[in-house]
C-alpha cells in the first residue's frame, strides 16, 4: 500500500497548509480535499508567483498529480465554474490562467453536497441579525450547506444528472429556506428557476470530472501511490473540538480525512500538524494569547510583517503568541505525528518572544483547555519569555543556518508541545523551507 499523509491546521486556520501541501506534492500521486468549502483560502508561492486556491486542492500546481474533492467538502459550483451574472470568477479558469491543466486532473465526488446561493444569503442574513454577537463567518454559506447535509435535504453532485429528482430536491430545499428568508429575516426570496438553470449549466461543465472518489483513492493506495489529504481551516475551528460556537461547520480535525473521503482511518499513516510560530485568528471568538497592544504594538507588527489579512475576506487577522495549551489538545485530537512550524521569519525583529505554556481559570492553573467558548473567554495565559534572534531567517533552507536563538525557540516549541518538528518554513515560497523529516519517508 502507498502512504497517506494528512495535512491539518492545528490552530485557527491560515497556518500555511496550502504552501505545505504544494511542497509535499512532489512526492504524492494524489491530493484530496476532505472538508470545508470555498471558505478556505490557501496561498501558494512558486518562484515568486502567488496563487490563491479555495476549493481546488493545492496539489494542482504540480503537473501530473491528480486532485480530488471528497464527499466531506461542500461544493459551490458557481465558484468552480464561475458565473458572470453573479460576478463570480471560475476557479477552474483561475488555475488554467497560470498555465496548469486542471480539467483532466480534477475529480469531484458524487456525494459532495452543494453550497447554493440561498445558503450564502442565509449565512449573511443570520450574521446581520446577530449583530455584535456574530460568528464572523466568511459569508459563503458553508454553515447552512452543512446543516442541509445533516438535515438530509442537501442536493448532492450526483443529483445533478437526474433532472426530475434535482428539481424536486431543490424545490423542497428552497421552499423551506425561502420561507425563513422572507418571513423570519424579512429579506427577498431567492429565485428557484434561476438556481435550477444555473445548476444545469454547471452540471455540464463538471460532468467529466464527477467520479467515485473513494474508489479512485483505493486504487491509488493499492498501487502503492502516496496520497496527500489537504485539510482546511484549523483544529480550533472544528465543529466538535473547537471554540464552539465560534467555529466552522465541519470536522476540521484529521478524522475528517477518513469520513470526508471514504478512506478508512487505518489507512492514514502520518498526520502533519501545521502551526505558525505565533497564532492568528480571523472572525470572532476567544483567543487567549491575543496581542491587543494597539497600532504601535507587537500584534500590529506581526500583522504587518506576516501580511496577516484574510485570503477570502481580506479582514485583518487577530495576532498573538503561540499557545502550547491549545496546541497540545490539537495534537491529541489529530494524532499529530510531526509539526510544521511556519512563518518563523515573521518573528525575526522581535527582542523577546512569548510562549503560552499554561492557563489559569479563576486563579487556578488548569492543565487542559476548557470546552467551548465561554470557558475559553475566561482563561488567562501563563507565558514564558524567550530571547529573540533579531536577524533575518527569511528563506533559510538549512537548519544549521538558523540563528541560535531561533533554534532555541523551535526546541522549546517541541518541548512544550511534546511533538517533533518535521518541517520549518521561513518564507512563503516553496523553496523557503527546512525539511528535517519528510513525512513520506
Ligand atoms: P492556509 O489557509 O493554511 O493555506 O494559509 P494561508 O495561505 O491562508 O495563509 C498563510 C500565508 O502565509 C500565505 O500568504 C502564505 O503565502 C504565507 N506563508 C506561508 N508560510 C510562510 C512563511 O514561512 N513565512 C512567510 N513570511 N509567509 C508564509
Ligand atoms: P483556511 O483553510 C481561517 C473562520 C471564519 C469564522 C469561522 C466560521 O484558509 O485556513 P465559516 O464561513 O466557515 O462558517 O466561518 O471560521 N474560517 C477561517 N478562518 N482560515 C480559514 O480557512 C477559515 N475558514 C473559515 O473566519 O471565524
Ligand atoms: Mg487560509
Amino acid at each position: 500500500m502507498g502512504k497517506s499523509v494528512v495535512v491539518i491546521g492545528a490552530q485557527w486556520g491560515d497556518e500555511g497548509k496550502g504552501k505545505v501541501v504544494d511542497l509535499l506534492t512532489d512526492r504524492a500521486q494524489a491530493v484530496v480535499r476532505f472538508q470545508g468549502g470555498h471558505n478556505a483560502g490557501h496561498t501558494l508561492v512558486i518562484k515568486g508567483k502567488k496563487t490563491a486556491l479555495n476549493l481546488i486542492p493545492s496539489g494542482v500546481m504540480r503537473e501530473g498529480a491528480p486532485c480530488y474533492i471528497g464527499n466531506g467538502v461542500v461544493l459551490s459550483l458557481a465558484h468552480i465554474c464561475g458565473n458572470p451574472r453573479l460576478g463570480i470568477k471560475s476557479e477552474l479558469e483561475t488555475v488554467e490562467a497560470t498555465g496548469m491543466e486542471v480539467r483532466s486532473r480534477l475529480k469531484i465526488s458524487e456525494a459532495a453536497p452543494l453550497v447554493l446561493p440561498i445558503h450564502a444569503r442565509l449565512d449573511q442574513a443570520r450574521e446581520k441579525a446577530r449583530g455584535e454577537a456574530k460568528i464572523g463567518t466568511t459569508g459563503k454559506g458553508i454553515g447552512p450547506a452543512y446543516e442541509d447535509k445533516v438535515a438530509r435535504r442537501a442536493v448532492r453532485v450526483g443529483d445533478l444528472y437526474q433532472r426530475d429528482l434535482l428539481a424536486a430536491k431543490l424545490g423542497e430545499l428552497m421552499a423551506y429556506h425561502n420561507f425563513v428568508l422572507t418571513h423570519y429575516y424579512k429579506e427577498a426570496p431567492e429565485d428557484f428557476q434561476q438556481t435550477l438553470d444555473d445548476l444545469l449549466a454547471y452540471a455540464e461543465v463538471i460532468k467529466p470530472m464527477v467520479a467515485d472518489v473513494t474508489e479512485h483513492l483505493r486504487q491509488h493506495l493499492k498501487r502503492g501511490d502516496n496520497v496527500l489529504f489537504e485539510g482546511a481551516q484549523g483544529a480550533l475551528l472544528d465543529i466538535d473540538h473547537g471554540t464552539y460556537p465560534f467555529v466552522t461547520s465541519s470536522n476540521t480535525t484529521a478524522g475528517g480525512a477518513a469520513t470526508g473521503t471514504g478512506v478508512g482511518p487505518r489507512e492514514l499513516d502520518y498526520v502533519l500538524g501545521i502551526v505558525k510560530a505565533y497564532a492568528t485568528r480571523v472572525g470572532s471568538g476567544p483567543f487567549p494569547t491575543e496581542l491587543e497592544d494597539g497600532p504601535e504594538g507587537i500584534g500590529a507588527h506581526i500583522r504587518k510583517v506576516g501580511d496577516e489579512f484574510g485570503t477570502v475576506t481580506r479582514r485583518p487577522r487577530r495576532c498573538g503568541w503561540f499557545d502550547a495549551v491549545a496546541a497540545r489538545r490539537s495534537i491529541f485530537n489529530n494524532s499529530v505525528s510531526g509539526l510544521v512550524v511556519t512563518k518563523l521569519d515573521v518573528l525575526d525583529e522581535l527582542e523577546t518572544i512569548r510562549i503560552c505554556t499554561g492557563y489559569k481559570l479563576d486563579g487556578q492553573v488548569i492543565e487542559n483547555p476548557p470546552i467551548g467558548a465561554e470557558g475559553f473567554e475566561k482563561v488567562e495565559p501563563i507565558f514564558e519569555e524567550l530571547p529573540g534572534w533579531q536577524s533575518s531567517t527569511f528563506g533559510i533552507s538549512r537548519y544549521e543556518d538558523l540563528p541560535e536563538n531561533a533554534r532555541r525557540y523551535l526546541k522549546r516549541m517541541e518541548e512544550v508541545t511534546e511533538t517533533e518538528i518535521a518541517i520549518v518554513s521561513t518564507g512563503p515560497d516553496r523553496e523557503h523551507t527546512i525539511v528535517l523529516h519528510h513525512p513520506f519517508d
